[in-house]
C-alpha cells in the first residue's frame, strides 16, 4: 500500500454516493500522518504495559477473564506478523502452550467460545511464527467443538448426541445445520452467532493453512447457518435458542458478532472464490461500520465503555476491529479497503486524542475521558493499535 491519506481523503470525497462503500464525511479524523515506525512503537508501547497484569503460572492476565486473556495473545501475534517482527514469540507461545497444556482443548469452564478465542490466537501465532505446535492446539481443539456442531441428520432426527433434549430442526423454516452449540454441557440450549463464527472462522484459517477441504466443508456449513438465521438489516444477530426456537433480544447487536463473522467471511472468500460470502462480508462491513448500533456519526465505537469494572462487553470492539483487518488484508476491492482504513483511524485517533493521556494506557470508554491502567481498558485497545500499523500502509 504505497496510498497517502491525501489520496485516501480524495477517494472518500468522490465514493461519497458509491454503493454504500464512501466513508462518511461526519467521522472524527479518519485519517493520521504518524510514520509507520511511530505506530509499530505506540502498539509495542501499549502490549508492553498489559504485560505487568500478566500471570506467567496460567498464562492469565489479572483484571480480565480466561477467555479476555486470549484476546491479548491474538494482537501480540498480530503485531508481530504486521510489524515483521518477533518481538513477542516466545511470550505467546510459551503462554499458549501453558493454557493449553493447564485446559483440554483450552475448555477451562465449559465453553465452546472461550475455547476457541485461545485457539483463534494459536492459528494467528502459528501464522505467524510457524511452530507447529501451535497448529496443532488450533486442531485440536477446532476437532473437540467440531462434536458440538448441528449435522444434517441431527437436524432432521430432532436430536443431538451430546444434548439431552429435543433439538428443534429447523427455525422460522431453516434448517439449524451448521450452529454450533456454546457450551458442551448436555442441558444447555444456546447456539449463537459469536460459537459459530468463531468455528467458521477457525475453519476456514485452518483450510488456508493447511489446504484440507474438511475445514472448508465446515465453514461454508456454519457460515450458511448464521446466514440463513441470524443476519438481520445486515447486522449479525446473537443467539437462537436449539430447543424452541426462542431468540435474543433485538437490542442484542453487538461488534463481535458481526466481526468475528466478517473475519470468516473474508477467509472463505479466498479459501472458495465464491462470490457469496464476499458480496455478504461487503454489506456486513458496510452496515456495520456506518449504521452499526454501537457508534455515534462520528464513527467512534461507543461499545463496552466500562471506566470502573470489567464486563464481557469491554472487548467486543476489539474483536470488530480484529475481523476487518483480515479483510483489509485480503480484500482486492479499494473502496472498501478505504473505508476500512478510515474506520480504523477513526478508532485510532479516537484513543490516542481522547482516551489517553499518551502514556500508552487507554481507557475502554474510546471517546474519552482518559483514566488510569485498566486491564480491561489495555486489552480493548491493543487490536486498533495493531491495526493502525498495517491500516495505514506500511511505507510511511
Ligand atoms: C467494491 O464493491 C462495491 C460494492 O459491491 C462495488 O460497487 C465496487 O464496484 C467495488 N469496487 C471495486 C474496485 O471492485
Amino acid at each position: 500500500m504505497i496510498l497517502s491519506s491525501l489520496v485516501f481523503a480524495a477517494v472518500a470525497l468522490s465514493t461519497v454516493n458509491a454503493q454504500d462503500l464512501g466513508v462518511p464525511l461526519s467521522w472524527r479524523k479518519f485519517s493520521t500522518d504518524r510514520h509507520i515506525d511511530e505506530r509499530i512503537a505506540l502498539s509495542k508501547a501499549a502490549i508492553d504495559r498489559i504485560q505487568q497484569s500478566l500471570d506467567t503460572s496460567n498464562a492469565e492476565y489479572s483484571g480480565i477473564g480466561f477467555w479476555q486473556s486470549a484476546n491479548v495473545y491474538a494482537p501480540m501475534a498480530l503485531h508481530d506478523d504486521l510489524s515483521g517482527t518477533t518481538t513477542y514469540q516466545s511470550t505467546v507461545t510459551s503462554m499458549l502452550t501453558t493454557a493449553f497444556s493447564q485446559n483440554a482443548h483450552y475448555d477451562k469452564y465449559q465453553y465452546n467460545d472461550d475455547a476457541m478465542w485461545w485457539a483463534s490466537a494459536a492459528v494467528y501465532a502459528y501464522r505467524t511464527y510457524g511452530d507447529s505446535n501451535l497448529l496443532n492446539y488450533a486442531i485440536d481443539t477446532w476437532t473437540h467443538v467440531s462434536d458440538y456442531v448441528v449435522t444434517a441428520a441431527n437436524a432432521a432426527a430432532g436430536s443431538h448426541p451430546l444434548k439431552s433434549y429435543s433439538l428443534a430442526g429447523s427455525c422460522d423454516g431453516q434448517s439449524m445445520e451448521g450452529g454450533v452449540f456454546w457450551r458442551p454441557t448436555s442441558d444447555d440450549q444456546g447456539i449463537n452467532s459469536i460459537t459459530t463464527g468463531l468455528y467458521t472462522a477457525l475453519s476456514a484459517h485452518l483450510a488456508d493453512l493447511t489446504g484440507d477441504s474438511k475445514y472448508t466443508d465446515a465453514a461454508i456449513r456454519s457460515a450458511n447457518w448464521i446466514k440463513r438465521l441470524n443476519i438481520r438489516d445486515n447486522i449479525v444477530l446473537d443467539s437462537v435458542n436449539a430447543h424452541d426456537c426462542s431468540r435474543s433480544p433485538d437490542g442484542w447487536r453487538f461488534t463481535y458478532n458481526t466481526g468475528k463473522f466478517i473475519e470468516g467471511l473474508s477467509i472463505l472468500t479466498s479459501v472458495t472464490g465464491d462470490s457469496q460470502w464476499d458480496t455478504l462480508l461487503l454489506n456486513l462491513v458496510a452496515t456495520g461500520v456506518k449504521n452499526g448500533p454501537w457508534q455515534g456519526s462520528d464513527g467512534i465505537i461507543t461499545e463496552g465503555a466500562s471506566p470502573d469494572s470489567n464486563n464481557d462487553g469491554v472487548g467486543f470492539k476489539s474483536v470488530l476491529i480484529r475481523g476487518l483487518i483480515e479483510a483489509y488484508r485480503r480484500t482486492q476491492n479499494q473502496s472498501l479497503s478505504i473505508l476500512i482504513h478510515s474506520y480504523v483511524d477513526v478508532q485510532y485517533n479516537a484513543l490516542l486524542d481522547l482516551a489517553s493521556d499518551g502514556d500508552n494506557e487507554y481507557s475502554s470508554a474510546w471517546a474519552g475521558p482518559a483514566q488510569a491502567y485498566t486491564t480491561w481498558g489495555q486489552m480493548a485497545a491493543l487490536d486498533v493499535l495493531v491495526a493502525a500499523i498495517v491500516a495505514n500502509g506500511i511505507d510511511g
